[in-house]
């Protein structure tokens, strides 16, 4: 029996470009569904842009157009990016649609129906010039535990402290500039609270991977909290029903939109039926891929209130990490903040769809893209293993056999190591693990390799003797080439369609893995894939880089308003400017006690003796000295480090050693001439 599944990935936020961390979703999520097609299962993958909030509103406001102008030009820019990438999804929609409006309503109104909703006042940071609420990341000001300027509303980059938008110091709104005041509002509330008991079985219950389930399970056992769904006007989005100033939250209808985007692909397709997947009793699968920073809305939010109206709750919540670029966050300044759209002016999309899948492994770990690494493995496990086999016995099956294969198969025992394989990678694939999968095709193609080198078709095409069995050789090379193909399918959807005219046959199912062709007539082979050229990869990090811009929170330079954005601008450079370093103060303190910390393995409890006064240090040193051994030894302390409290106690500063870690770490010597209190320059 063909599953019915509908499938979709997170819907990407309307107001900039997506770029390669959102290309890795869906080519995560399209590699899933092109498995699930070749399988013979009806797989349905919907997307759609996420177009609601205060963001998309100021937006279109600078730019001069209206909010829905530009969140269909997004729209347009973003499928555009997604079709260069060979992503199939069947419908790519908007939130801004009247399927969602009607879907959120309908939900919404469920919920209240079955008590669900309640409201209540919340005190919020309002900006009165600009009439409007204003999220924590729409504040900036002076972080009130380090002095530090400049620091949005909910945390510090400098010292990492979290707060209310309220304990900044001279805030200030970034649209206008405005001191924000407090103002109450009524908001709208989801009665989370009620489905905590629903959750905990929900997220052991295989929805989600065990490792989310096991990060879950520290909401859930402290038990959840109402969630605010409404947001007050002017905002960009639906309004409640039964208000004219209150709209829904953008986080309440954007999972909505998944639903609004399956009814309007049923409303053009007469074979796919909403009720048949969303009814509470769907035999329909449901199945969302997403990064892990939004696993709370996708499995907690999402099925609570899927339950709550009445409709089927997800079959799967598919979580993977984030993408890193040569091992590090992406950078704009070092270029690796690639665009979607930079990536393909420059390279082919299979090289990236290959790459990752031969990352992905179904985990929610993060994931890097290593450029050098990136190039090396395309160009040895595809170009170099994989198509070489089809270019080494192509030519003679053409040439000689006027291109028909032959009828028996030469070395059975290598072939059904083939065989064996297809049920093995279909449940890899299945699994989400591709790496591995990956990793048994290119073990597969150097099994195919060593066979075509053992017996070496090109010598033997020199003997008339031989005739026969360049034939029966090559032809298996073909055949151990066509089984590849069908296996990297879902991955190189593109070369596996080269692929497929070659070998002059119609679209390959997984299924075609199990049975050879025989007797059967190929084509000439035309090369499939190009190797990538380090150059290519050059230009296209050079046309990333974006020179690092002097950026002033809160002069109302909104185009740097968005949370995310601001998180990349402080990832550009892990470079501090000397008026950064001007504020560490280092001292000498001599060790005047120096402790085990019961229940933890590294730790040390450090008395330090700073000159004029003492203070405790919990240091991760213990790998490399005695606690007794450190008694009467000297060490620089960061002196103005805030306290910080631990598990195990609070801790005054920061004991500076050498060293590369573990039991190799230094400490001064005694004898060195340092007194405790001395400054260090
Ligand atoms: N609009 C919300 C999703 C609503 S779904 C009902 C959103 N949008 S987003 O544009 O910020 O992100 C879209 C998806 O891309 C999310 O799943 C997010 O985790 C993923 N990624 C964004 N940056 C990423 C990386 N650097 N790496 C991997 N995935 C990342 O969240
Ligand atoms: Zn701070």
């Amino acid at each position: 029996m063909s599953r019915r599944i509908l499938v979709t990935s997170a819907l990407p936020n309307a107001n900039g470009p997506i770029h390669l961390g959102h290309v890795l979703e869906q080519i995560q999520t399209d590699i899933w569904v092109r498995f699930q097609r070749m399988r013979g299962n009806q797989a349905t993958y919907v997307c759609a842009d996420d177009t609601h909030g205060t963001a998309t509103m100021i937006k279109a406001e600078q730019e001069g157009i209206s909010a829905e102008a530009l969140v269909e030009n997004m729209r347009q820019l973003h499928l555009a990016d997604s079709e260069g990438f060979l992503i199939t999804h069947d419908n790519y929609y908007s939130t801004h649609s009247p399927e969602n409006q009607h879907y959120s309503e309908l939900i919404y109104n469920r919920l209240k129906e079955a008590d669900l909703i309640f409201t209540e006042k919340v005190e919020q940071l309002y900006d009165p010039e600009k009439g409007l609420f204003l999220a924590d990341r729409f504040v900036v000001g002076t972080c009130p535990r380090c002095k530090a300027p400049d620091q949005y509303g909910d945390n510090c980059e400098a010292c990492g402290a979290t707060y209310n938008a309220n304990e900044l110091i001279e805030p200030k709104s970034i649209f206008s500039g405005a001191t924000p005041e407090m103002r109450d509002s009524e908001h709208y509330f989801f009665d989370l609270a009620k489905y905590t008991e629903f959750l905990k079985t929900w997220t052991r219950s295989d929805a989600v991977q065990d490792e989310i389930a096991n990060k879950l399970a520290e909401w859930l056992d402290d038990g959840l909290r109402a969630w605010d769904i409404s947001r007050d006007a002017p905002y960009f989005g639906f309004t409640i029903p039964g208000t004219t100033d209150k709209y829904f939250y953008v986080w309440m209808d954007a999972p909505i939109g998944y639903m609004a985007s399956f009814q309007n692909l049923c409303d053009s397709r007469g074979d796919l039926n909403f009720d048949d997947y969303w009814a509470p009793d769907s035999s329909a699968e449901v199945h969302h891929f997403i990064g892990k920073d939004i696993v709370n809305f996708h499995a907690l939010f999402w099925p609570a209130v899927l339950d709550g109206a009445n409709f089927r709750t997800p079959t799967k919540v598919h979580t993977h990490g984030f993408l890193t670029v040569d091992g590090t966050k992406m950078s704009k300044s070092r270029g690796t903040f690639i665009l979607a759209k930079t990536y393909l002016e420059h390279l082919n999309p299979e090289y990236l769809r290959y790459y990752f899948a031969a990352k992905l492994n179904g985990s929610a770990d993060d994931l890097d893209l290593n450029l050098e690494d990136f190039a090396a493995r395309v160009n040895s496990d595809l170009v170099g293993k994989v198509i070489n086999i089809a270019s080494r016995t192509a030519g003679f099956l053409v040439k000689q056999f006027d291109g028909v294969l032959a009828t028996e198969i030469h070395d059975p025992e290598l072939m059904s190591q083939f065989h064996a394989q297809v049920e093995p990678i279909a449940k890899l694939f299945e699994d989400g693990d591709t790496a591995k999968a990956m990793r048994e095709i290119t073990a597969l193609a150097d099994a195919a390799n060593q066979y075509i080198a053992k017996h070496e078709p090109w010598n033997m095409a020199k003997d008339p003797e031989q005739r026969d069995a360049v034939q029966l050789v090559c032809s298996q090379g073909v055949n151990m080439f066509r089984c590849l193909a069908i296996f990297l399918k879902p991955t190189l959807p593109a070369t596996a369609g080269k692929a497929e005219e070659f070998l002059n046959v119609g679209p390959l199912t997984w299924d075609d893995a199990s049975t050879p062709l025989l007797g059967h007539s190929i084509n000439k082979f035309k090369p499939m894939l190009q190797r990538i050229e380090g150059a290519q990869i050059q230009k296209m990090v050079e046309a990333s880089k974006e020179p690092e811009a002097p950026t002033t929170k809160g002069s109302a330079k909104p185009e740097k308003q968005t949370k995310e954005q601001s998180k990349n601008a402080a990832e550009e450079s892990n470079e501090i400017t000397i008026d950064d370093f001007m504020k560490v103060q280092l001292k000498v303190a001599r060790i005047i006690d120096a402790q085990p910390v019961e229940g933890a393995d590294k730790l040390l409890q450090l008395t330090l003796d700073v000159g004029d006064h003492q203070r405790q240090v919990f240091s991760g040193i213990k790998a490399a000295y005695e606690a007794a051994d450190l008694v009467g030894r000297l060490t620089v302390v960061v002196a103005n480090l805030a306290p910080r409290k631990m598990r195990f106690g609070v801790s005054e500063g920061m004991v500076l050693a050498a060293g590369p870690g573990g039991s190799d770490i230094f400490l001064l010597s005694p004898d060195s001439g340092a007194e405790p209190g001395m400054d260090v320059k």
